[in-house]
């Protein structure tokens, strides 16, 4: 695992990891009790990792408590990418968490991708993903990684999309953001609280989770053409409200479904090949394992193995 800026050396470490859990059991909220511990405003990577990977299993549990109210969210999903998904084409769910909303998006999106992926950067949550997809007969690759370093060559998902999953990156907008126009080759579509429209209140309550800000103003700035702008109908929790930011890439029709996404190697950028228990980069000779079904593909899962491919 990374150390992240927030966390210094390997005892910080240690005690993070344990005090974290400690904290969770007693009814505590892992993130704020981690920007606490840290002494960090915003959210690192690493403080991600562990908050949600304590969470996980609780929006599958979340999703079976509320099967409409996950149908309508996974609907307004669906309507706002199908426009840019291509016939035989891929998909992309960034930040997947337990594959609640991937499920259900693949289950309405008229057109069905011929490839759909996810990925979270906690393992536990892509196995919890993965049971959720297969009780609900969907078929995607999950796997873990990090939105700021993402195992994919550039321009080889033809639409690529997040639900909430920036949400916690606030102060790194412009490094995610590129990271997704570098990956995507039709349309990046956001679907995250969106700061500017928010009320006081609840812009307030972004400020204090260390939420993300300025999308639109970012993607801009980094030449994206901005194709929708605005708050969602349905939106679950108005102190966070849910608004869509849709980016264009290029002037390629949506008809046009590129070749299959490609593995990269998340530190080298070399290509990955799948060897079943590994994704494994012949040119720097570094392996990514398997975990249960789960490719874990962050730079701090390689492992340096020559001799693999020989
Ligand atoms: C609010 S949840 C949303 C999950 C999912 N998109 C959904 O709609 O149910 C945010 C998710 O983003 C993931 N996430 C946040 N930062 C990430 C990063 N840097 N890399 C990968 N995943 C990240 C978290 O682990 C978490 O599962």
């Amino acid at each position: 695992m990374d150390h992240g800026d927030a966390v210094k050396n390997r005892g910080d470490l240690r005690a993070l990891i344990l005090e974290v859990r400690a904290a969770y059991a007693r009814g505590e909220n892992a993130m704020e009790f981690l920007r606490k511990a840290t002494g960090d405003a915003s959210n690192s990577v690493v403080s991600t990792l562990l908050a949600y990977d304590l969470q996980a299993g609780s929006y599958v549990a979340g999703a079976r408590a509320n099967p409409q109210g996950r149908e309508r969210w996974c609907g307004q999903l669906a309507q706002l990418l199908a426009p840019y998904m291509p016939a035989q084409g891929s998909i992309l769910e960034v930040g997947c968490g337990e594959a609640t909303t991937l499920a259900g998006v693949l289950k309405v999106l008229g057109t069905v991708p011929q490839h759909a992926l996810g990925f979270d950067i906690s393992w536990s949550r892509c196995s919890e993903g993965l049971a959720w997809l297969t009780e609900n007969d969907v078929t995607a690759r999950l796997f873990v990684a990090d939105l700021f370093e993402i195992p994919l060559e550039d321009s080889s998902v033809d639409v690529v999309y997040t639900s909430h999953s920036l949400e916690p990156n606030g102060g790194r907008e412009e490094q995610a953001i590129a990271e997704l126009l570098r990956l995507a080759r039709h349309a990046v579509v956001l679907v995250e609280p969106i700061y500017e429209l928010a009320s006081p209140a609840a812009q307030a309550r972004m400020t204090h989770h260390g939420y993300v800000r300025g999308l639109r103003q970012t993607a801009e700035r980094l030449g994206a053409t901005v194709k929708d702008y605005r708050l969602l109908e349905h939106i679950e929790n108005p102190l966070n409200p849910s608004g869509v930011l849709v980016l264009e890439k290029g002037n390629r029709p949506a008809q046009a479904a590129g070749p299959a996404p490609a593995w990269r190697c998340p530190l080298t950028a070399t290509p990955l090949t799948d060897v079943g228990d590994a994704l494994f980069s012949k040119d720097s000779g570094l392996a990514y394992p398997v975990l249960r079904g789960v490719p874990l593909l962050t730079t701090a899962h390689g492992v340096v193995a020559s001799k693999l491919g020989v």
